[in-house]
């Protein structure tokens, strides 16, 4: 079994190799030689030097799925995402996703804005217990739970606060599980230790049972504001006249709500650490807000004037992708940036690495926002920047995850401003998601009466 890794640098290549020799591959790294090798020491792996990227040569695998499927890498993440979008290839998703893709079209996402601008501001509400004490809190607990109670009212309505917290402790339970078995050697063996490894099969079925018994109440009466499940349920396919089977769209439901929200919870994690690494940054982002906003609640109509906050959360997402790994098998042999790839070999692709890459990065390690401005951003190859990937396989809720990373900034940034706390170490975890490994405690100030300018 050959693999090709994008790139390569320190903990990259080494949780990849790891993960792949504790599956029994034989691997070959073709990567940048120095970092790597240090990483390597005492692996079993033939590290070979070169770089394997040149402009667009990611393309046929990132963007193609008539060349490469996603089946055989995307098992180790079933118990999150099923038999749904995330997982399935060739006619099956063509067809999912065709009925899927008006559920997210931009001005019915508008309708969306309302639920997060809410359920952000009883958040902020909630801190001011924190800011009046000058108490941390863990900024990517905080930045979780927000996530993912808007990705259950998006997708399935209003909730209860029991609910809330049932599903809450369902998705975490399985996240974390899943997120285990990825790197273990033996994922198998784990299933039968210990009471935590119980608790995911029991967490699943809470969740199934969860979904299936919303998704009753909306067949049964339409919800008086339509929801991302509600809208997939009433989308006939235009060729045939069918929608999904009950058991497909429930299975849609799990995959949306996992996908919907441990991503943008930790982009917002990383952006609120590198703000407060870079005051000017926060400077400037706070003479856009009053400039647009002022103190009034943004509103999704606002996101074309907030191009300064468009462009940190681009630049959040070039060094901290929260999806910083992802594989594709080539259905025959193939070839890929010169090199070639027996069929059914597994192919890494890695945004965090590519974003990084200094040949198409200046400074690549700089936090810089304005490098995404339209003439810097000139000339760029396309496949130089992918966090949401690229084609036909792209993210099908990247544009829900942009407006709300983008109205969230705004509305915690218009009441506080958080500060790191003194000493923490905050260091990358790659897992499923790039998050930051022990949470990132950090203090609300508040912002009354700061001087402007
Ligand atoms: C910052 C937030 C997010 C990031 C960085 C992200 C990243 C990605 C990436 C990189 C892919 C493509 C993976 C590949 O090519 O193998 C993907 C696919 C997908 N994402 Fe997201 N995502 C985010 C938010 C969301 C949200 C909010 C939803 C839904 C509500 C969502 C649902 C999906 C689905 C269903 C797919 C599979 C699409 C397909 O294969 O046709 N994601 N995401």
């Amino acid at each position: 079994m050959r693999v090709l890794v994008t790139g390569g640098t320190g903990f990259v290549g080494a949780n990849i190799v790891r993960a792949l020799l504790a599956d029994g591959y034989g691997v070959r790294v073709l990567a940048r030689p120095t970092s790597n090798r240090k990483a390597l020491t005492g692996c079993p792996v033939e590290v070979v030097a070169g770089d394997v990227l040149d402009r667009d040569s990611l393309r046929p695998a990132v963007a193609g799925c008539r060349l490469y499927c996603k089946g055989p890498p995307a098992a180790r993440v079933r118990p999150m995402f099923g038999e749904s979008l995330t997982t399935i290839d060739g006619e099956r998703w063509q067809h999912r996703r065709r009925l899927m893709l008006p559920a997210f079209h931009p001005q019915r996402l508008l309708a969306l804005g309302p639920i997060i601008t809410e359920t952000t501001a009883a958040m902020l509400d909630r801190w001011e217990r924190f800011a009046g004490r000058s108490q941390p809190l863990d900024v990517l607990s905080e930045m979780t739970d927000l996530t993912r109670l808007i990705i259950v009212r998006a997708v399935l309505g209003d909730v209860t606060p029991e609910e809330a917290r049932a599903v809450g402790r369902a998705l975490d339970s399985v996240f974390e599980r899943t997120d285990e078995r990825l790197w273990s050697a033996l994922p198998w063996v784990r299933h039968f230790l210990g009471p935590r490894s119980r608790q995911s099969p029991r967490a699943l079925r809470a969740l199934d049972a969860f979904v299936r018994g919303k998704i009753d109440d909306s067949r049964r009466r339409s919800p008086a504001a339509p929801n991302l499940a509600s809208t997939l349920l009433d989308t006939p396919d235009p060729g045939t006249g069918h929608g999904m089977s009950h058991a497909e769209l429930c299975n849609e439901v799990k995959a949306l709500l996992f996908a919907g929200h441990t991503t943008t919870a930790s982009a917002l994690a990383w952006g609120w650490y590198l703000l407060s690494l870079h005051p000017w940054v926060e400077r400037r982002l706070q003479q856009e807000i009053r400039a647009v906003v002022g103190q009034r609640p943004p509103a999704a109509e606002d996101l074309p004037a907030l191009g300064y906050t468009r462009m940190l959360v681009e630049e959040v997402l070039r060094l901290y992708p929260p999806t910083w790994l992802t594989a594709r098998a080539p259905l025959a042999d193939a070839e890929l940036a010169g090199y070639r790839i027996p069929a059914n070999a597994i192919v890494l692709l890695s945004p965090y690495v590519t974003h990084r890459h200094p040949a198409f990065w200046e400074e690549p390690e700089k936090f810089d926002p304005e490098r995404f401005t339209v003439e810097r951003s000139a000339g760029r190859p396309r496949f130089a920047y992918f966090p949401f990937g690229r084609g036909p396989r792209a993210c099908i809720g990247s544009g829900l995850a942009l407006m709300e990373m983008q109205l969230v900034l705004v509305m915690v940034a218009q009441r506080y401003r958080l500060t790191l706390v003194p000493g923490c170490r905050v260091e990358p975890d790659p897992g499923i998601v790039l998050r930051p490994r022990h949470g990132v405690p950090m203090i609300p100030v508040p912002n009354h009466g700061r001087e402007s300018g």
